[in-house]
């Protein structure tokens, strides 16, 4: 017995040394192949549009890796002024054939953003996500506000923000309004690149049915077909799609993503409305995307 003991020991070290011995050579193979890449593809923005859920949807692709966090090095003075260096040691690890994107929603409307992404990489693909503009602005207010709720501060309905009291006009000093005016910072970005580096994702398609256009940003980063319904699942309680992974690791957005918006006057929507109109025309004919916007 005692024999048959040692020797079932003997196997089994012999085997935890063998396992230790593959992984290892797993882990040192994995090393050598994982280097950091600048990224091939940016979320410039738009701020609420849904640039998370987008990145993190990206992210399902075998050949995306995604920086998890917002770098901000394009639009913050600081960071840019530390170099690319920096930026790269803020990419996370990829294996050569993977591409590396980051999204940091700033981008968009920060003037000086185009022209530094270009010295960096002119034919750089970006991607813009907007909304339906009104409803991106209540959503832009809504993130303030919970913020100013968070350390008992009051704030502004958003009724009183979004109009002039004196001369009962849009308040287009408001920023939430100003950064749904997309075309504005569009034209601006036009200045350094060309239409075709730009892909434009629908916000609100991405909340209703996203596979439609994942697809359309596997087409434009010329990658092949990946994300699959498997990877996306409709979650009732939390009123949005989550995402699946294989072996059935799944995760949904945080609870920040996907507030309650608070009700607001119908004819100041409206008002909203009809002041976005022109501006969405010439967003639509510059960028060849049609939208379910009234
Ligand atoms: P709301 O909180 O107004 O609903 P961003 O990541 O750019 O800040 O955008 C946040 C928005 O992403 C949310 O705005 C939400 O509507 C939208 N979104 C899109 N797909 C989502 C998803 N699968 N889960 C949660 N939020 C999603």
């Amino acid at each position: 017995n005692s024999f048959y003991l040692s020797l079932i020991f003997h196997l089994l070290k012999q085997h935890a040394v063998c396992l230790h011995r593959r992984n290892s050579t797993r882990e040192q193979l994995r090393m050598h192949h994982l280097i950091k890449q600048l990224p091939r593809a940016i979320i410039i923005g738009v701020r609420k549009g849904g640039t998370r859920a987008l990145l993190e949807m990206l992210s399902l692709h075998p050949a995306v890796v995604k920086a998890s966090q917002e770098v901000h090095f394009f639009d913050n003075d600081e960071n840019y002024d530390r170099g690319v260096d920096w930026y790269l040691k803020k990419m996370p690890f990829s294996f050569p054939h993977q591409i590396t994107i980051e999204k940091s929603p700033a981008y968009f409307i920060t003037e000086e953003v185009p022209e530094r992404i270009f010295k960096m990489n002119s034919s750089i693909k970006l991607l813009l996500i907007v909304r339906e503009p009104t409803t991106r602005a209540v959503s832009d207010y809504t993130q303030v506000l919970e913020g100013k709720e968070r350390k008992n501060k009051t704030y502004n309905k958003f009724e009183e923000l979004v109009i002039d009291t004196k001369t009962c006009e849009v308040n287009t000093k408001y920023k939430a309004v100003r950064t749904s005016i997309y075309t504005k910072y569009l034209e601006h970005w036009l200045k350094f690149f060309p239409i075709e580096q730009f892909h434009i994702v629908d916000g609100d398609h991405l909340i209703t049915d996203p596979l439609p256009e994942l697809k359309l940003v596997e087409q434009f980063l010329n990658l092949p077909s990946r994300i699959s319904q498997y990877n996306l699942y409709f979650n009732a309680t939390r009123g949005f799609f989550c995402l699946r992974f294989k072996f059935m690791f799944s995760k949904c957005l945080a609870g920040s993503k996907g507030r309650i918006h608070p009700d607001v006057n119908l004819s100041i929507k409206e008002k909203l409305q009809r002041f976005f109109h022109p501006f969405n025309q010439k967003f639509i004919q510059i960028t060849g995307r049609t939208f379910n916007w009234p």
